[in-house]
């Protein structure tokens, strides 16, 4: 994978020639999904499933298809394991919901999460134990920001409901044993929900091969538009299980009768779709799996470790001013490097940045409770990387850098 060719199919990096290094936040999008959505919106766009007129059978299918798409790139057993929703946040919320509207967690249950996670897999489960009266507990993180999945055969318990946690850090770009941890959480009947978030786009995730149950992740960190995100889960789960959410879309009958409203619910992924769904956003993800599938996980994910093996390196020889948070052994993390200059707040080193044409995330990034573990309760300057960046946008960083470091000595 050649990423100064790969750069030509992103019209923003040709029009704003900056160095991008924010695509953990959100992808740049290539000209083909682009393309696709404008060419679905002006021949074939209609709503979906309820027309029969053929322009709506059209779009019915296109639909269908990216579901189809999606599923193939995890590796799920059907296509109706795949629900469209809006993002990795409101799928771990569906999902959560779901759980506690069916039961499956109810007072007196745990539900396990980790200290290193994004609010968005800490607050939908926060919320749902205090609704039920269940309990959430934190599995700790060492030093280095790490999960500490060695407890957690001491965590679990028979009130155990759910392990969900992060697949990929989105601070430290750590990732997690998602199998190992599937293991040990299945020995006590446990549910594993998995945040792919900052995952799914950056390596090759095989639901079946990790053993997992849910994984939640967005299309606009992968190349795809925003307004449209993933929950996965297995067949034979979801198909037991009532939506939280009614409305359109979602029912086969609907019935009046003596004891009032009566409800026979759609088959899946429709009664988990409530509502019109994002169709067109469904054809721009197709378009972003097709893309990143030319290119090949494998590839993707070695380009990345590549650049933040250079990373690391640039900013260790920049000195001691530098902080790097986490582990820095390139083997066990994605493209995430996050770090603090000196004392300088993290803000006015983006800032800096920004000003020599680079840009990164600054702050705390939704992950309030992994910063202050880390001892960076105000926050890090993020650099994170995708197929379009090459050595020359980490020059650029760690040059800026240096340039930093002069004016504050
Ligand atoms: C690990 C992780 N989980 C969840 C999210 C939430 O994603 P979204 O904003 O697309 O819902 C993010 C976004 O940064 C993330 O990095």
């Amino acid at each position: 994978m050649d990423c100064r060719v790969v750069r030509q199919d992103f019209p923003e990096l040709m029009v704003r020639g900056v160095a991008y290094l924010d695509s953990a936040a959100s992808s740049l999008k290539p000209r083909s999904v682009i393309e696709a959505m404008v060419a679905f919106m002006e021949r074939s766009y209609a709503n979906v499933h309820r027309g029969v007129y053929s322009i709506s059978m059209e779009a019915s299918r296109a639909y269908e298809e990216a579901h189809e798409i999606v599923a193939r790139f995890i590796n799920a057993r059907s296509w109706d394991e795949v629900v469209f929703v809006k993002n990795t946040t409101e799928a771990l919320q569906l999902l959560a919901l779901t759980l506690a509207f069916n039961n499956v967690i109810g007072r007196g249950d745990e539900i396990i999460v980790t200290e290193a996670d994004h609010h968005s897999n800490i607050l939908p489960w926060v919320r749902v134990a205090r609704m039920v009266g269940a309990r959430v507990k934190l599995l700790p993180v060492d030093g280095n920001g790490v999960p500490r999945w060695e407890l957690l055969e001491e965590m679990v318990g028979e009130r155990t409901r759910v392990v969900a946690f992060g697949h990929a850090s989105n601070v430290t770009g750590y990732v997690s044993d998602a199998r190992r941890v599937a293991r040990i959480a299945h020995s006590v009947g446990a549910l594993v929900a998995v945040d792919g978030a900052q995952s799914v786009p950056h390596m090759k995730v095989d639901v079946r091969d990790l053993e997992i149950d849910f994984l939640a992740f967005s299309g606009h960190k992968m190349l795809g538009p925003t307004g449209i995100g993933v929950l996965w889960g297995r067949r034979d789960l979801l198909e037991n299980l009532e939506p939280p959410l009614g409305g359109g879309g979602t029912v086969k009958r609907v019935r009046l009768g003596d004891r009032g409203v009566s409800v026979e619910w759609d088959e899946l992924p429709w009664r988990f779709e409530a509502g019109t769904p994002p169709i067109v956003e469904a054809v721009g993800l197709a378009e972003a799996v097709s893309y990143l599938e030319k290119l090949g996980m494998e590839n993707v994910e070695s380009h990345e470790r590549r650049l933040t093996e250079y990373t690391l390196k640039r900013l260790e020889e920049l000195g001691g001013e530098i902080r790097v948070l986490g582990p820095r052994d390139p083997k066990v993390k994605l493209g995430i490097v996050a770090f603090n200059v000196g004392n300088v707040d993290p803000s006015m080193v983006g800032l800096w940045l920004d000003q020599h044409g680079v840009a990164v995330r600054t702050g705390l990034h939704c992950a309030h409770i992994l910063h202050d573990r880390l001892g960076a309760p105000h926050g890090s300057v993020r650099a994170s990387f995708y197929i379009y960046n090459c050595p020359e946008d980490v020059d650029k960083l760690a040059e800026s850098i240096e340039e930093l470091l002069k004016t504050i000595a």
